[in-house]
């Protein structure tokens, strides 16, 4: 039986995504740090570990991953807004503990949800595909959740650099900004404009989808609301090779 394991298993987009591997028969093991959250999950199908991303070590999230042996890890917690210390202890170091825990206990796919237009700003050139308008909403989105932005550059960057030694199977799904509505079951995937908000729904079925399709790996594929039916719009990223993380770290 496949198997996956969750980091923020309770949250809104980690739900959606355990409802629908559920479905595809798919055990699902939930990392939570909220035990009240444990019959929530149950009652979608999951299985709930309690531990603290921020309070775990590595050798803690090892014995974790090794304990469930799972065929995908998934990377979908958040600190949320508003508390960078926070931002920095899930979203940067908790992040890049459990690719280093991951890679010790033999995992070998990884799927990390991170965001849109997450970029060096400083020593990197401006996205080729990017608007006058992308690049002013780029402006406005730094200057309001920078700390965030920050925190999942960090993280992916170790992702992909630090992969030499980790050897992880890896694809970053970099959703625009999410919104609680039902989803479509379509997106626009891969080099796309901003300001586009994206179903957390969808963005669940996107990274479904990349699960299913190995062409995805070592991919960074920007994810926004659109009108391509999901499959079809990760297939194709994944077949053009694009990376929107690629030169841009
Ligand atoms: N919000 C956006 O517009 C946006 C845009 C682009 C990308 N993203 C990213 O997309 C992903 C999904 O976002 P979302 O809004 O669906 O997430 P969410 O509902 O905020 O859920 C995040 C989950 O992470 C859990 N978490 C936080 N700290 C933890 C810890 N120390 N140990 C264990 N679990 C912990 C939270 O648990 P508690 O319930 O206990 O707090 C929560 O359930 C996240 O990686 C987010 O950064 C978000």
């Amino acid at each position: 039986m496949p198997t996956a394991l969750v980091f923020g298993g309770s949250g809104k987009t980690a739900r959606h995504i355990t409802r629908i591997l559920v479905s595809k028969s798919y055990a699902v093991h939930s990392i939570i740090r909220n035990p009240s959250q444990t019959p929530d999950l149950e009652s979608l199908g999951a299985k709930s570990i309690v531990q603290s991303i921020e309070e775990a070590s590595v050798q803690d999230l090892v014995k974790t991953i090794r304990a469930v042996s799972p065929s995908v890890v998934i990377w979908a917690a958040g600190a949320g807004a508003g508390n960078p210390e926070r931002t920095k202890t899930v979203d940067e170091e908790g992040a890049i503990k459990s690719f280093d825990a991951a890679a010790e206990a033999g995992v070998k796919r990884y799927v990390t949800i991170s965001a849109l237009d997450v970029r060096d700003r400083e020593n990197r050139p401006t996205p080729d595909w990017y608007s006058e308008d992308d690049v002013k909403m780029s402006d406005r989105l730094w200057g309001v959740i920078k700390p965030f932005m920050l925190a999942k550059l960090a993280a992916d960057r170790n992702l992909v650099t630090e992969n030499g030694w980790r050897g992880l199977e890896y694809t970053i799904v970099r959703p625009g900004g999410l919104k609680n509505e039902p989803g479509k079951g379509t997106v626009s995937a891969g080099k796309v404009h901003l300001g586009t908000m994206v179903s957390r729904e969808d963005v669940a079925a996107a990274v479904v989808a990349v699960i299913d399709q190995d062409e995805t790996k070592g991919l960074a594929i920007d994810v926004v609301g659109g009108d391509t039916a999901i499959d079809e719009a990760i297939k194709t990223a994944a077949q053009r090779k694009v990376n929107c993380f690629d030169g841009y770290h």
